[in-house]
């Protein structure tokens, strides 16, 4: 447990799970979790060399995340505002760019700003019980933790207009069809399906998947031949590393690879 809100424990050896811990209030995010979350990525999270795989979910059967505290909206003015905004933001960017694969586990309501920390998870994996959408526009706001960008960049200019412009909700099928999360299983099922996927992960070569997540991410806001040059980059980065000949050794020789977790 650390501080009020938030769970963060290694389940086994190089799987670590974040849950978001405020069932009272659906685990929206309030000051005071946005606090404890960039307490926790910077002292126990970022330099963690045991992290392989984090696994990120709520607490209960009935939300992820429920966005943003909406109570804390009133007293904000225009200046704090944008403040609040930068802030989450920089935790975002630094959430998103931890150097090993961060699946979401969604397990219910997953709305506003919600939504915004999943799409900063490198793929969703949904709960059937799963509602997702960002209703900001119903109270006369929008979104303010890059859901605007994330969210096109994730299923597209027309069906993030669509729903940004709408504030509808919609289920875990829909999701799935849109491709914004990877696969919907039922609830009780989610744990153990991030479990076995976290379990494939850490069996992999750490440095590949560290520059894939990187080529990836950073490649998507680059003009494209820049982009394929800083993947043929990381390409041969890889060749550098002791993993590419025990890969190519396991598959020659019939048997499993034994990879180095550097
Ligand atoms: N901020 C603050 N409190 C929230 C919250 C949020 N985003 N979402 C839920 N809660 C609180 C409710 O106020 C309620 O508190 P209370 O018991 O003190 O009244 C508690 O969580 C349970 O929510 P409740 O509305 O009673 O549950 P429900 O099952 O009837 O409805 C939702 C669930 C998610 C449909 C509904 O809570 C909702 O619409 N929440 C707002 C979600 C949202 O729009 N988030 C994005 C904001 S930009």
């Amino acid at each position: 447990m650390i501080g009020n809100y938030l769970h963060f424990e290694e389940a086994e050896k190089g799987i670590f799970i974040l849950t978001f811990n405020r069932p009272k209030a659906l685990n929206a995010l309030n000051a005071e979790l946005i606090e404890e979350l960039h307490n926790l990525i910077q002292h126990q999270i970022i330099g963690n060399t045991n992290i392989r795989v984090l696994l990120v979910t709520g607490t209960g059967d009935k939300a992820f995340i429920a966005g943003a505290d909406i109570k804390e909206f009133l007293p904000m003015d225009s200046n704090s505002a944008l403040s609040f905004a930068s802030k989450v933001q920089d935790l975002l960017k630094t959430f998103e760019s931890l150097p090993y694969p961060v699946i979401g586990l969604v397990n219910g309501y997953c709305l506003g700003g919600g939504s915004e920390l999943a799409l900063a998870c490198d793929y969703i994996i949904a709960s059937e019980n799963a509602i997702f959408g960002q209703p900001e526009i119903r109270f006369g706001i929008m979104t303010g933790w890059g859901g605007s960008q994330r969210l096109s960049r994730s299923i597209g200019k027309n069906r993030t207009m669509e729903l940004l412009m709408t504030g509808r909700s919609f289920n875990a099928r829909e999701a799935l069809s849109m491709g914004l999360v990877t696969q919907v299983v039922p609830l009780a099922e989610l744990m153990s399906t991030g479990l076995d996927a976290a379990r494939q992960l850490v069996a992999l070569p750490a440095n590949a998947l560290r520059l894939t997540k990187k080529v990836v991410l950073r490649g998507q806001d680059m003009e494209v031949y820049q982009a394929c040059e800083m993947e043929s980059q990381a390409f041969a980065l890889c060749f550098a590393n002791a993993n590419k000949n025990e890969g190519v050794n396991a598959f020659l020789e019939k048997r499993k690879p034994q990879f180095n977790i550097k």
